[in-house]
């Protein structure tokens, strides 16, 4: 039987093992390790206040996660492809080790933010945007 996603525990469990895969994928594994220098450990507690935000309303993660997408495909293009391996990680991640209501909002709003940010990203390449 798996867990339900409930505490912050939960979270940190989640979001290491999703970034343990995503760093050795083949498609965008090289984003995280090669095209942006983040010293990871570092940057774990930043993805666990922003999951726990989300699923929680703790309003921990006060950060832009749009702004610093616009930014990373100027860098380096980030294609609708690479969103949807993230996005297939994340749901394995997911499913993986844990079931309920928490575990599929986090697939729901994973896709939402996946779509906002393509929308954005496609924005941002218009010479008129307004960040
Ligand atoms: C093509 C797919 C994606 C790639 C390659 C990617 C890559 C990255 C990278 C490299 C960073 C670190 C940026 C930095 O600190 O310099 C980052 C941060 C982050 N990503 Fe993504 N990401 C992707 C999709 C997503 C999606 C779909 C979500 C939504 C759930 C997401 C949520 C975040 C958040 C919350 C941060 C932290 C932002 C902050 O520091 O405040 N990412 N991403």
């Amino acid at each position: 039987m798996k867990k339900e996603l409930a505490t912050r525990e939960d979270i940190e469990f989640l979001v290491h093992e999703f970034y343990q895969i995503v760093f050795k994928d083949e498609l965008i594994g090289y984003i995280f390790t090669e095209v942006v220098e983040v010293d990871w450990e570092a940057h774990f507690p930043v993805m666990y206040d922003f999951w726990e935000s989300v699923l929680f309303g703790t309003g921990s993660y006060r950060g832009n996660p749009m702004l610093k997408h616009i930014d990373l495909n100027r860098i380096e293009a980030l294609p609708e492809a690479y969103f949807d391996r993230w996005i297939e990680q994340w749901e394995n991640a997911v499913t993986t080790h844990f079931q309920g209501v928490k575990a599929e909002e986090a697939i729901a709003k994973a896709k939402s933010m996946k779509a906002l940010m393509l929308y954005k990203i496609a924005q941002s390449n218009n010479p008129n945007f307004i960040q």
